[in-house]
């Protein structure tokens, strides 16, 4: 942890920003015109650009992505910190947006397109996971100097993370209520809490495919947290005795356990990194600390593809 004043480098003057976060209008190429343009710039890349912008500014908006770093203190570590922490929202976005897809795919039985999704989730929660180790380059030291500046603001205030917990299925009233007094956040929380995960769509399509799964895990209160059921162990049971790669569901619950997997080392990291970091402090968002987390390393969304391991024989 350097002890000197960082040094902040300007890369875009945010005077000038167009900070509107509607998309901005952009023209469409062809093969046809990139193919003519190449011709004119003799195949090197264009550099005249008449606006006050260009198209790959435009595209995602990159000077106002770039002039949202905020560091509140001179403290060396902060702006690792903040910017990780923005990359781990986004990713969180990412992760929430095929999931969402691959729920959506299995509600409409095309399980190979979802299949292919929930690999590229996977790969997501892999790139979430690796992230911490850029975190943990943060010291006991480099934090301490800028942890008062962060107020009340914790991750559980995450309303990504939250919608990512929902859509695979730990559903937690109190946590998403900590949104009810935002109005342009609270009515996705709650419409996440309240709807069917991943995981209680798969369970239907078992239904669906001739499992008999108990009627108490097909029609329930979504927002309730989800309890593990026999009937849907011995669906798990029954598919993975046809273990081979043409039979969808296999893979399925293959993928699945692979997330769920991922998601518990996402979890170990952050809290490990979080005990390395402020010991047995409490957090900043009101709870134990690591005590409060440890609750969280234990917990499988998809329990009986856990359990149903214990009755495979050798
Ligand atoms: C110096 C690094 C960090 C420390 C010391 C830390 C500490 C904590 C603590 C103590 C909690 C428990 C709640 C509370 O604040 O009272 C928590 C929760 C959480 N933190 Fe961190 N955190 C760190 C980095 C991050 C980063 C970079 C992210 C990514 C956005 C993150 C995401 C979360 C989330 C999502 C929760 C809620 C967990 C859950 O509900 O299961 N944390 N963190």
């Amino acid at each position: 942890m350097p002890t000197f004043k960082p040094q902040i480098p300007m890369v875009v003057d945010p005077a000038g920003v167009d900070a509107s976060n509607a998309a901005r209008p952009m023209g469409r190429t062809t093969d046809t015109s990139r193919a003519e343009m190449a011709d004119e710039t003799g195949g090197v890349p264009r550099i005249d650009f008449s606006d006050i912008s260009n198209p790959y500014i435009d595209y995602q908006s990159i000077d106002l992505l770039l002039t949202l770093q905020h560091p509140r203190s001179d403290a060396y570590d902060e702006m690792c910190f903040f910017i990780m922490g923005q990359v781990k929202e986004l990713l969180f976005k990412s992760l929430h947006f095929e999931l969402h897809n691959a729920r959506h795919l299995v509600r409409e039985d095309q399980l190979d397109d979802a299949l292919f999704i929930a690999d590229r989730a996977l790969q997501i929660t892999k790139f979430l996971t690796n992230a911490w180790d850029v975190v943990a380059t943060v010291s006991a030291e480099g934090f301490n100097q800028f942890r008062n500046h962060l107020d009340e603001a914790s991750g559980q205030l995450s309303f990504m993370f939250r919608h990512v917990e929902f859509i695979l299925g730990n559903k937690d009233r109190r946590l998403a209520s900590a949104h009810r007094n935002v109005p342009h956040v609270w009515p996705y929380v709650e419409e996440a809490l309240e709807s069917p995960s991943l995981y209680d769509e798969v369970l239907r399509l078992l239904a669906r495919q001739g499992f008999e799964i108990a009627p108490e895990a097909l029609e329930r209160d979504w927002a309730d947290q989800y309890v593990a059921h026999e009937s849907v162990e011995q669906a798990w049971f029954e598919i993975i005795g046809d273990a081979s790669t043409g039979n969808g569901l296999y893979r399925l619950g293959e993928v699945l356990v692979a997330l769920d997997d991922q998601m518990a080392q996402y979890r170990w990291r952050h809290f490990v990194l979080v005990s390395r970091i402020i010991g047995y402090k409490p957090g900043t968002g009101g709870s134990a600390g690591v005590e409060w987390l440890r609750h969280t390393t234990d917990f499988r969304y998809f329990p009986e593809l856990w359990s149903v391991r214990t009755r495979l024989e050798t």
